[in-house]
């Protein structure tokens, strides 16, 4: 019998895939036209290819080399970050309309050669071309023009802000394009040189780049791009003359740098990693959330942080999302990345398919039940399925860690207060995804969960006006919207210093008996005497005893920052002019006792009266301020290309220790205190070590102005060992710690166990009678973590 005629009939009752591939050959005639082989991108130049540091970079999708790289070394890394230095000096200086220029010229570079750059990246990533092409290139982009408009700006829109200098950025593999973009667009807009080091196994579209640098005529050294590995970016992190570390990748290596960063006066900002929730609930849109979930997980094969990894769906509609889901999956296209009908391509690299493997393995021996499609992956080069696993436990390691691949784990939940619960039940706090259609509730939702971007009804959706970047150990800073800016730039006029404050009578403390005299601790708004049992003896500048304070120690600590944690979520949720009334009224107590607590400083720093009334009045006033700016240090509703409100808002970190300086013993500890509880934090607060007496007299000020218990606790006591536990309490979200060089460094290191975010002063006193208006917003910015939820609207 003849066959059948292709007919329109018959392709529409089964209809197949060809294939509709776009071609290697301008990328691979690009990497010719090097002899496939680079050096680093210094001062301008290509250095010469050393074959003996030499490696291959391979296209994931067969396994075959693209070119070969050079492993940087000590000399390389060095001439890199003084071509960046040399070239500081005059970019800083170049007027912020001339920096628009280069950097709108790099996005018209980007867009001109866009396709050239979609295929290049997905030879090198193995990432499909439909998403290299409509993603990554365009977005990173899209930074370049964005980041155009605030060099144009700067002067204005930053005024009193100047750049940080030389800045090493270390991007990871899974968006090798655009991890630059939005690490050096914001550095340049801001007038900072960059050191660019990209990952290892995906090199190509920097280098690319970097030929673009040279053709816009941008000056040299203003970017430098060196290659390597590991080694590499620690030789960068370990740079005396960086000014800052711009890092994404790994929460492991994200900690390294931390420890490594200890103490040296480097600014940091760290995206790592994630382990974000996609969150059902059952009057959902189901199509659209099956879809959300095919973006969320296996878009860039799962290799992605902010990866919606773990699936929570409602119990009552578990099953039949799980039916849907599947048959989803079993029509996904794994294959070469360059086909533009295929949806997912290659894993990076034989390693991180060996640790997908591994995890999968270790979930099913933990009695996970996996699925994955009938269909069976190309043999040749790195794939893997996309995978589903129910009937898991939320403790299981696949629910915990971080896996990087195809891999989705999917558990339910009955309220919508145990799909919060199980959605902050991790070390995380990248991002997350609420499917609901009750705007309520959805919202609802994302306020309560611990996260620095929430999608509701979407996912992954990403722009250079809004702020991406973690809660937790996902990291800290923003890249992207205003946020972002304020990683690449310092106050121009620093705090002004001055000398430090009489030192210590550094004295051994004393058992006392003199209990009616010693001031106790303050802790979830009760008196209580130290756990210690001691006394420690509080000395005037001449070597005199004034009094007594308690000896604080672990347990004081411990039970300091119980305290607060419980105070924590119902003073953050409370209104914010309600806490502006509670700073009114604690200004109005104090003001009522102002005498004496001028009295008490002249009697600790032996201080003229005047001065010492100086103090309170500026306390007062600074209660005011950030009484003020409660209700208005408030978020934006960010101009993204997308129908969707992006809003962005201010939230509290959670809990703070805050180590108070022995400088204005009062007006110090008023000054951050206000400023942390007026935008909803609960601290534990350590007063001066030397002159602890005018925080501890603020207890009769808190207990009578209205402040819930555990809002504001205070340990007196050895300030050091103090904020060492503080530091390492994986309870504590942020540590402020104003103190020498030394104990500023042992913070950074120690606070590295759970990356909470620091500020420290690096041993340098600041004259805290002066508080500009950058002053004023770094405190506020210190008390607030940046979320953005993101809100698509249509009908
Ligand atoms: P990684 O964190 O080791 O690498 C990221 C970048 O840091 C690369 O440029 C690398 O050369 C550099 N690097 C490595 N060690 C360093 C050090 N000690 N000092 C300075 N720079 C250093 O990530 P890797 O090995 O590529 O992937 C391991 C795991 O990390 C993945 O399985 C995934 O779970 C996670 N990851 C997370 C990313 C994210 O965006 N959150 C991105 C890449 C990986």
């Amino acid at each position: 019998m003849a066959s059948q005629p292709l007919s329109v009939a018959v392709i529409f009752q089964n209809p197949t895939y060809g294939p509709a591939p776009e071609s290697a050959q301008p990328a691979l005639a690009w990497l010719e036209t090097h002899h496939r082989s680079f050096g680093h991108f210094i001062a301008g130049r290509w250095t010469p290819p050393d074959p003996q540091r030499q490696f291959e970079t391979v296209n994931p999708a067969n396994g075959q080399p693209l070119a070969r790289v050079t492993q940087a070394d000590a000399e390389e890394v060095k001439a890199a970050v003084a071509a960046a230095r040399e070239a500081f000096t005059a970019w800083s200086q170049t007027p912020g309309h001339v920096r628009a220029r280069y950097l709108y010229a790099m996005a018209r570079q980007i867009q001109k050669h866009a396709r050239l750059f979609a295929v290049l990246e997905s030879l090198d990533n193995g990432k499909p071309i439909r998403e290299t092409r409509d993603l990554d290139i365009p977005l990173a982009a899209r930074h370049f023009y964005h980041h155009a408009g605030w060099a144009q700006l700067m002067d204005s829109a930053l005024a009193g802000y100047a750049p940080l200098g030389v800045v090493g950025q270390i991007i990871p593999w899974n968006f090798p394009l655009l991890m630059l973009a939005w690490k050096i667009a914001p550095a340049l807009a801001m007038g900072n040189t960059v050191v660019l080091k990209p990952a290892e196994w995906t090199p190509l579209t920097a280098l690319r780049f970097a030929e673009l640098c040279q053709a816009i005529g941008l000056p040299p050294g203003v970017v430098n791009i060196i290659t390597g590995d590991g080694q590499v970016g620690q030789m960068l992190v370990n740079h005396p003359d960086v000014d800052k570390i711009a890092f994404t990748g790994s929460t492991e290596v994200g900690r390294a740098i931390r420890i490594a960063t200890a103490g040296s006066g480097k600014r940091l900002s760290l995206e790592l990693g994630g382990k974000s929730p996609f969150i059902v609930f059952d009057d959902a849109d189901l199509d659209g959330a099956i879809e959300g979930v095919v973006d969320a997980i296996w878009f860039n094969q799962g290799q992605v942080c902010c990866a919606g990894s773990r699936l929570l769906v409602h119990e009552g509609i578990a099953q039949r999302f799980h039916d849907r889901l599947r048959a989803r999956m079993e029509k996904l296209r794994v294959g070469d990345p360059l086909d533009k009908a295929v949806d997912m391509g290659a894993i990076i690299a034989p390693p991180q398919l060996q640790k997908i493997t591994r995890l999968v393995e270790q979930g099913k021996a933990e009695g996970a039940q996996i699925w994955q499609p009938s269909w069976a992956c190309p043999s040749e080069g790195y794939f893997y399925p996309p995978t589903l696993f129910t009937n898991v436990a939320p403790a299981a390691t696949i629910a915990q860690e971080e896996i990087f691949g195809p891999v989705l784990v999917s558990m339910t939940f009955r309220t919508p207060a145990e799909a919060v619960a199980l959605a902050n039940n991790t070390r995380y706090g990248l991002a997350a995804s609420v499917w609901s259609e009750d705007i309520n509730l959805a919202l609802e939702v994302a306020r309560k969960l611990k996260a620095g971007v929430v999608w509701i009804n979407a996912t992954n959706l990403f722009d250079a006006a809004s702020g991406f970047g973690g809660y937790r150990e996902s990291g800290f800073g923003r890249e992207g919207g205003v946020e972002g800016l304020y990683e690449y730039v310092k106050p121009a006029c620093s705090p002004v210093h001055r000398a430090p404050a009489p030192a210590y009578a550094a004295r051994p403390a004393q058992p006392s008996n003199g209990l009616d005299r010693t001031a106790k601790q303050y802790i979830g708004g009760k008196q209580v005497r130290p756990d210690s049992g001691y006394s420690r003896i509080v000395y005037n500048p001449h070597g005199n005893p004034i009094g007594e304070v308690a000896e604080g120690n672990r347990k004081d600590i411990r039970n300091a920052v119980e305290a607060a944690r419980a105070a924590a979520p119902a003073w953050g949720e409370q209104t914010a002019h309600a806490r502006a009334q509670v700073l009114y009224y604690i200004a109005e107590n104090l003001s009522a006792r102002r005498a004496e607590f001028a009295a008490r400083l002249v009697q600790q720093t032996a201080c003229s009266m005047r001065e010492a009334e100086g103090e309170v009045d500026a306390a007062i006033d600074r209660l005011f301020t950030f009484a003020a700016w409660a209700d208005k240090y408030d978020g934006a509703v960010h101009q993204t290309p997308f129908r969707a409100m992006t809003m962005t808002l201010n939230e509290p970190l959670g809990v703070i220790g805050v180590i108070c300086p022995d400088e204005a013993p009062l007006l110090a500890a008023v000054t951050l205190m206000s400023a942390a509880i007026g935008m909803g934090n609960a601290i534990v607060l350590v007063p001066s070590q030397a002159h602890p007496l005018s925080a501890t007299d603020l207890y009769q000020v808190l207990d009578t102005s209205d402040l819930p218990a555990g809002v504001v606790n205070i340990v007196t006591g050895a300030r050091d060992a103090l904020a060492k536990v503080l530091a390492e309490h994986a309870d504590v979200d942020a540590i402020w710690y104003f103190g020498s060089a030394e104990g500023s460094a042992m913070v950074e290191r120690a606070s590295a166990h759970n990356l909470k975010r620091t500020w420290v002063n690096n041993g340098q006193p600041r004259d805290w009678r002066a508080l500009s208006a950058c002053d004023q917003q770094e405190l506020l910015r210190q008390a607030t973590q940046v979320k953005n939820i993101w809100v698509p609207y249509g009908i």
